[in-house]
């Protein structure tokens, strides 16, 4: 089983090329929050992976609060990590592996992927140009096939990406970075053409349609998908996201 989430598609890339090969059952971490699916009959020899994308060196929020509810009938037999981020992850794996403490299960492994950037919420962070994102995809997908083995042999192996002064990027900097997120700077400019697309690619059901303009509902965990999916870029966050680039795995 491989529990998931993304917000513009490389994690979820990501995910179903290790379930195609493994064979492994897909659960969409946002879906089984709201239908409270918290419990799991994971069977004694059967392993569990999660994926997801680093957001400020650390798990998304959303991929915490889940965890810290998860709960398997039985303890898996190998517990793997792979996260997607645009450079590095900081010490991410060990807080998200604090928290699987709850769940009765440690991580054996944790795999890292590189893959174009999303973040456009800040003044001098932005997508990468497109051979960028094209080069770092292909380095990804020529990475998956030993990360899939791996998985098969159920080696132990820890591959984070850390970058420079990980410890301080994940406690402060990424600490600080989820109690800020919020979805108040989000706003459409005259070029929408109210055709729904935002509201169907937010993860987290957080967008609705007004008078024909979408509405944030305050539950947002700054995935970007619906600024990178507008067919009319009409989504800004603020002024920090104004003429930066549309990416979201597969676009174009
Ligand atoms: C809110 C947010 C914070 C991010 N923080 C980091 C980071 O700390 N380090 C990094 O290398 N990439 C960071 N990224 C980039 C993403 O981790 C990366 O683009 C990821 O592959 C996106 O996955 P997705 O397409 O599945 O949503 C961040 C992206 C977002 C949206
Ligand atoms: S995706 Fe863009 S054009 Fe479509 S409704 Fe949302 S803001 Fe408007
Ligand atoms: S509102 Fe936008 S940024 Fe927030 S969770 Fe939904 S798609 Fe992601």
């Amino acid at each position: 089983m491989i529990f998931y989430f993304s917000g513009c598609g490389n994690s979820r890339f990501i995910a179903e090329s290790i379930a195609q090969a493994t064979g492994d059952k897909l659960v969409f971490i946002p879906e089984a929050e709201r239908e409270h699916n918290f419990n799991y009959d994971i069977a004694e020899d059967e392993h569990v992976g999660f994926v997801f994308p680093i957001y400020s060196w650390s798990p998304p929020q959303l991929v915490v609060r889940f965890v810290r509810k998860l709960r398997f009938a039985h303890k898996p037999a190998y517990v793997w990590l792979a996260v997607t981020c645009g450079d590095n992850g900081g010490v991410a794996e060990k807080v998200f592996d604090e928290q699987l403490v709850r769940a009765g299960v440690q991580l054996n492994a944790a795999y890292c992927f590189v893959m174009p950037n999303t973040y456009v919420n800040m003044a001098g962070m932005g997508t990468d140009k497109p051979e960028k994102a094209q080069h770092k995809i292909e380095k990804a997908k020529a990475h998956l096939p030993e990360v899939i083995q791996n998985i098969r042999d159920r080696k132990s192996v820890m591959e984070m990406r850390r970058g420079l002064f990980p410890r301080f990027k994940t406690k402060v900097i990424g600490k600080s970075f989820h109690k800020w997120v919020s979805d108040e700077p989000f706003r459409s400019t005259d070029a929408c053409i109210s055709c729904g697309k935002c509201v169907s690619v937010c993860p987290l059901q957080n967008i609705t349609l007004e008078d024909g303009r979408p509405k944030w509902h305050g539950n947002c965990t700054n995935c970007d998908a619906c600024f990178h999916h507008c067919p009319k870029n009409a989504i800004q966050y603020g002024k920090a996201s104004v003429g930066k680039r549309q990416y979201y795995f597969g676009k174009d």
